[in-house]
């Protein structure tokens, strides 16, 4: 896809082992690095345990599916790795940067370039245009001149299978719109990394189905790294792997396959 062109092509071989500065090679930086993650609400009296101890690598161009019950800490864990959620203990390591040491002015500037995130309940502003909310991180973050920012974002639109809404507010969108205008706001700066909250919950299985095969080829042709909360079954069946949350942990390979690490040149 021409609006994601021109990302750094993923580098391998990628592991948790060679992406250790100082092994001789060249170091290859993983997407994602999580080691021994913890993260708690503040529940009435006593603090709710929701991450307890979560380690993981993700490689670039990898495609990672998070699976879970309901309440098994899903979202909480793109909101960590988003850095929108600071955690009680533990290193979270994002395209080489450490969250848990950056301040909050550090996390908002770099958030804005270096990751898109897909809301599970979408969180477009309801007084902006759908055109105007794809248009909103390309504003925050300055990228593209002020004049390309319509053309693109309508373009982001378009792909999505939305164009047709761009004049609309939220509220005159139904559900599936909605979701597809944040899949576009989520791309709009050509992030690295995107994380998604179940982006297929309100398509209809034809829609969901287009929406992952654009991601996929994202993943494929581009490089993006894309880790998904989801309870779709094509979504699992396009995942390089596929993680499961249960008791505050992630269970299922942890590190990269190998046809992932070797398979990108
Ligand atoms: N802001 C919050 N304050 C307090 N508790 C919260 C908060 N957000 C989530 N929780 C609790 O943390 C746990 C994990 O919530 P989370 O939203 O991460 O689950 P999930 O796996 O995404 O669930 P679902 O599949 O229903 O979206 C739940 O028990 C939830 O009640
Ligand atoms: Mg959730």
């Amino acid at each position: 896809m021409s609006t994601l062109a021109g990302r750094a092509a993923p580098t391998g071989p990628v592991s948790a082992a060679t992406a250790s500065p100082g092994d001789g090679g060249q170091p290859a930086p993983l997407a994602l690095r999580l080691r021994g993650v913890h993260h708690a609400y503040a529940g009435a009296g006593r603090d709710v345990p929701v991450l307890d101890g979560v380690d993981l690598d993700v490689a670039r161009g990898e495609f990672v599916a998070v699976v879970g019950a309901s309440g098994s800490g899903k979202s909480t864990l793109l909101h960590v790795l988003a850095g929108l959620e600071r955690t009680g203990h533990g290193e979270v390591e994002v395209g080489g940067r450490a969250l848990h040491a950056a301040s909050e002015a550090e996390l908002s500037s770099w958030r804005g370039r270096s990751v898109g995130v897909v809301f599970q309940f979408f969180q477009l502003p309801p007084t902006l245009t759908a055109l105007e909310n794809v248009m909103l991180p390309m504003d925050y973050a300055g990228t593209r001149p002020r004049l390309d920012r319509p053309r693109h974002a309508l373009r982001l639109l378009e792909r999505l299978g939305v164009a047709e809404q761009a004049g609309k507010l939220p509220a005159q969108m139904s559900g599936g719109q909605q979701q597809r205008v944040a899949v576009a706001r989520a791309l709009a700066n050509d992030p690295p990394l995107l994380l998604a909250d179940e982006p297929t919950g309100n398509l209809d299985s034809t829609s969901g189905a287009a929406l992952l095969d654009l991601l996929a080829a994202l993943v494929r042709d581009d490089g993006l790294t894309l880790v998904m909360v989801t309870h779709d079954a094509g979504a699992v069946q396009r995942a390089t792997r596929t993680l499961r949350m249960a008791d505050g942990r992630l269970l299922g390979p942890l590190q990269a396959p190998a046809t992932v690490r070797h398979g990108h040149a």
